[in-house]
C-alpha cells in the first residue's frame, strides 16, 4: 500500500477532488442530497425528526424557543435522561451483550465492557456518588486518565441529574481549582494516576494540591489505576474515598432522573481571549440530538458491525461528543485507548529508535480490533507522517472504511498522506469543523454524498446554516473570504457561559447582531466549498488544543522574575501553531538559560505542559505603539522569520533589531 513520495506529490498538484467512493457510497446511510433538501425546506421539522431517534419520557412542546435570543431553548418541556438513552434503551432492546467499549490500557491490559455491564457499573457509581452527597442540580469535577471509569463517571452524573465538568488530565492544580471553584463543584472524581509513555503519570498529588483551595468540594472519589507501580497516594481522612471501596457494593438499580431537555448536562471550560477560561454550558435534549445525529451520519455508523475509534481525549469536547455521548446514544461499539501513539504494549517492546519504543501502537490497535472508522487530529497525522509510512505499513489496516479529522485545518499534504497510507485510498475522509461551543460537528462532508477536496471541510451539514461575512457584516459571495458566522440556532449550541451572561453575549453575539460569531477566518471557493483559515482572535490552536495568548501571558508574569510578557502563536509544521513568548525580566535578574527554562516550566506548572512556550525570548523591551499597545503582529512576523512590513507606528525601532538578534541566538 505504500506509495512513492512523488506519486503523492502528483496527487496534490492535480488539485484533485475526491468524489464519493463508489463502493462506499453504495452502502452509505446517506447516498443523495435529500436530507439537505429536507432540512432546507423545514429546518425545525428536520431536527425534530432527529430528536425522535432518542427516547423521551415526555414529549416536547416546541422544537425551538428563540424568543429570548441568544438564549435558546430546544425541545421545550421534553423530558429525557442521557444515560438512559446511551445505555438502558439498548439493553432493553436486547442488545446488552454488544460491546460498548474495547478499552486498552497503555501497558497492554484490556477490558471489554458490554452495554449490560456498562449499565450496572453506571448505576452502582450513580448510587455511590449520591451517597457522597451529590444530587440533581449539583456539579461534579472529573479529573481522570483515559480509563473506563471516566465515561462511567460522566454517565453516572447524567443519570442522577448532576452536571459534570471534566478537566483534561494534562492540566495543572491551578487549572483544576479555578474550574472547580467557578462551578462550585461538590465532588471531585479522580484516579491515583494513569499510564503515559511507559510510566505512571500521577494525578492524585495534583488533585490534592488543587483541593487545598477548593472549599466547595466535600469529597474526592479515587480510582486505583496505578496501585503498587508507584508510591502510594495520600488519602485525606473523611474527604477521600477509594472507588473500589464504595462503588462495587452498590445496587445496580438506579432509576434515571427525568431531566428537562434544557437541564444542564455539563460544563466544559475552554480558553477565550482573556486569562479566565469560559465554562461552556451544554444541556440535555438538544445536545444529545445533535451529537447522536452527527455521529451517525458523518461517520456512517452501522452499530451492528462497526468498531469505531475516536482517538481524542475525553478531556476535550471531541471526547465528550464522539467518544461518550454520540457513539453510546447510537449503540455503537468503540475502542478507547489510554496512552500515547509511540508507546508499545509492555510485552511487545522491541528495538525502536529509543530502545523498545515503536511508533505503530495505533495501527496495532486498528488491526487487532478491526477498527472501521478512525477519528483523529491533523497534528497527529503530521506526526505519523514524520515517523514514516513504514509504521502503518507493518499492519493490516483493511478493516478501516472511513477516516475523520478534527481540531484544526488539515493541510492538503497531511490529508493525502492520511488517504493513501492509512485509508489505502479506499476510505472517504471527513474533515469536521466545529467547536466546544457548537457541541457537535457543524461543517463536514457526508461521506456517501460529498465530493471532497484535501484541506476543505466542504459545507454545513443538513440543518446547519453558515455564512461568511466581511468586516462590516455584509455576506461575502462565492468565491470570497472573511469571517465565519452561524446564522440559525442549532440543537447542540452552547446555552451560555456559566454565570457570565454578559461575556456570552459579548463574545459570540455582539460583533454581528443576530449571528453567532465563530472567531475563525474562512473562505468560499468557486464551487461553494468552505475552507477554514484559523482563528482571527487571540486564541491559539496548539496541536488542536485551544489556548489564549492572555492566559499564557498571565502565567508568565506570575513568575517572580517576570515583569512583562507578550505571547503570539506562530506557524509550526507539526503542531499547527506553536507558542512564542517574549519576556522582560524584573530588574536585578540576569537573563540566563537556566532562568529561561525555569520560566517556561513555570507555565507548564501553572497551566499545563501543553502550554509551555516553544520559544521564549528574554528581551529588555517589547515593541509597542506610541499609545503603549504591544505590537503582536510584529512579534508574530519576527517569530516566523518574516519581513516586518509596516513598522511606522512602532515607538522605538531599535527594539526590533535587538529582538531579532535575541531570536537568532
Ligand atoms: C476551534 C475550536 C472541535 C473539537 C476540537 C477543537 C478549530 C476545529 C477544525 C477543522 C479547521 C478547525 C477552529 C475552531 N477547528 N476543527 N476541521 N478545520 N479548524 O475544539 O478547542 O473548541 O477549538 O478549532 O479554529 O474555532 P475547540
Amino acid at each position: 500500500m505504500s506509495r512513492p513520495a512523488d506519486a503523492i506529490e502528483a496527487l496534490l498538484n492535480e488539485g484533485r477532488t475526491f468524489p464519493p467512493l463508489a463502493d462506499f457510497a453504495a452502502e452509505a446511510l446517506v447516498r443523495d442530497r435529500e436530507p439537505y433538501e429536507r432540512a432546507e425546506a423545514d429546518r425545525l421539522g428536520f431536527w425534530e425528526e432527529q430528536a425522535r431517534a432518542l427516547h423521551w419520557f415526555e414529549p416536547w412542546q416546541e422544537v425551538l424557543d428563540w424568543t429570548n435570543a441568544p438564549f435558546a431553548r430546544w425541545f421545550t418541556k421534553g423530558k429525557l435522561n442521557v444515560s438512559y438513552n446511551c445505555i438502558d434503551r439498548h439493553v432493553a432492546a436486547g442488545r446488552g451483550d454488544r460491546v460498548a467499549f474495547h478499552w486498552e490500557g497503555e501497558p497492554g491490559d484490556t477490558r471489554t465492557i458490554t452495554y449490560a455491564e456498562l449499565l450496572d457499573e453506571v448505576c452502582r457509581t450513580a448510587n455511590a456518588i449520591r451517597e457522597l452527597g451529590v444530587g440533581r442540580g449539583d456539579r461534579v469535577c472529573i479529573y481522570m486518565p483515559m480509563i473506563p471509569e471516566l465515561p462511567v463517571a460522566m454517565l453516572a452524573c447524567a443519570r442522577i441529574g448532576a452536571a459534570h465538568s471534566v478537566v483534561f488530565g494534562g492540566f495543572s492544580a491551578t487549572a483544576i481549582s479555578d474550574r472547580t471553584n467557578d462551578a462550585e463543584a461538590k465532588l471531585l472524581i479522580t484516579a491515583d494516576g494513569g499510564w503515559r509513555r511507559g510510566a505512571p503519570s500521577m494525578l492524585k498529588p495534583i488533585a490534592d494540591k488543587a483541593l487545598t483551595t477548593c472549599p466547595t468540594v466535600d469529597h474526592a472519589l479515587v480510582v486505583r489505576r496505578i496501585g503498587d507501580d508507584a508510591e502510594p497516594v495520600a488519602m485525606a481522612d473523611g474527604r477521600d474515598v477509594w472507588w473500589h471501596d464504595i462503588v462495587p457494593g452498590q445496587s445496580t438499580e438506579c432509576p434515571p432522573e427525568h431531566m428537562d431537555a434544557e437541564d444542564l448536562l455539563y460544563l466544559l471550560y475552554t480558553s477565550g481571549t482573556t486569562g479566565k477560561p469560559k465554562g461552556i454550558m451544554h444541556t440535555t435534549g438538544g445536545y444529545l440530538t445533535h451529537a447522536a445525529f452527527t455521529h451517525k451520519y458523518v461517520f456512517d455508523i452501522k452499530p451492528a458491525q462497526d468498531v469505531y475509534w475516536c482517538a481524542a481525549d475525553i478531556g476535550w469536547v471531541t471526547g465528550h461528543s464522539y467518544i461518550v455521548y454520540g457513539p453510546l446514544a447510537n449503540g455503537c461499539t468503540s475502542v478507547m485507548y489510554e496512552g500515547t501513539p509511540d508507546t508499545p504494549r509492555a510485552d511487545v517492546r522491541g528495538g525502536g529508535e529509543r530502545a523498545g519504543w515503536d511508533k505503530d501502537r495505533l495501527w496495532d490497535i486498528v488491526e487487532r480490533y478491526g477498527v472501521t472508522q478512525l477519528y483523529t487530529a491533523p497534528t497527529a497525522i503530521r506526526t505519523f507522517m514524520k515517523w514514516g509510512a513504514e509504521w502503518p505499513a507493518k499492519h493490516d489496516l483493511s478493516s478501516l472504511r472511513l477516516l475523520g479529522s478534527v481540531g484544526e485545518p488539515i493541510n492538503p499534504e497531511a490529508w493525502v498522506w492520511y488517504h493513501v497510507h492509512i485509508g489505502g485510498e479506499r476510505c472517504p475522509i471527513v474533515d469536521t469543523w466545529w467547536q466546544t461551543e457548537t457541541g457537535g460537528i457543524m461543517i463536514s462532508p457526508l461521506p456517501g454524498v460529498t465530493t471532497t477536496k484535501p484541506g476543505s471541510a466542504s459545507g454545513p451539514l443538513p440543518g446547519i446554516s453558515a455564512e461568511i461575512v466581511d468586516e462590516e457584516g455584509n455576506t461575502v459571495g462565492v468565491p470570497g473570504g472573511g469571517y465565519l458566522t452561524l446564522t440559525e440556532p442549532w440543537p447542540g449550541m452552547l446555552r451560555g457561559i456559566w454565570r457570565d451572561e454578559d461575556r456570552f453575549r459579548e463574545t459570540y453575539w455582539s460583533r454581528y447582531p443576530g449571528r453567532y460569531f465563530v472567531g475563525d477566518g474562512a473562505k468560499w471557493d468557486a464551487d461553494g466549498d468552505i475552507w477554514l483559515l484559523g482563528r482571527v482572535d487571540d486564541v491559539m490552536n496548539i496541536s488542536g488544543h485551544r489556548l489564549s495568548t492572555t492566559e499564557i501571558e498571565s502565567a508568565l508574569v506570575d513568575h517572580p522574575a517576570v515583569a512583562e510578557a507578550a505571547v503570539v502563536g506562530r506557524a509550526d509544521e507539526r503542531t499547527g501553531q506553536a507558542i512564542s513568548a517574549f519576556v522582560i525580566l524584573c530588574g536585578g535578574n540576569v537573563p540566563t538559560e537556566e532562568l529561561r527554562q525555569e520560566i517556561r516550566n513555570h507555565v507548564g506548572t501553572v497551566i499545563s505542559p501543553i502550554a509551555k512556550p516553544a520559544d521564549l525570548v528574554l528581551t529588555p523591551e517589547l515593541p509597542k505603539t506610541r499609545s503603549g499597545k504591544i505590537m503582536r503582529r510584529l512579534l508574530r512576523d519576527l517569530a516566523e522569520g518574516r519581513d516586518l512590513g509596516d513598522t511606522t507606528t512602532l515607538a522605538d525601532r531599535e527594539i526590533v533589531e535587538s529582538l531579532r538578534a535575541a531570536i537568532d541566538t
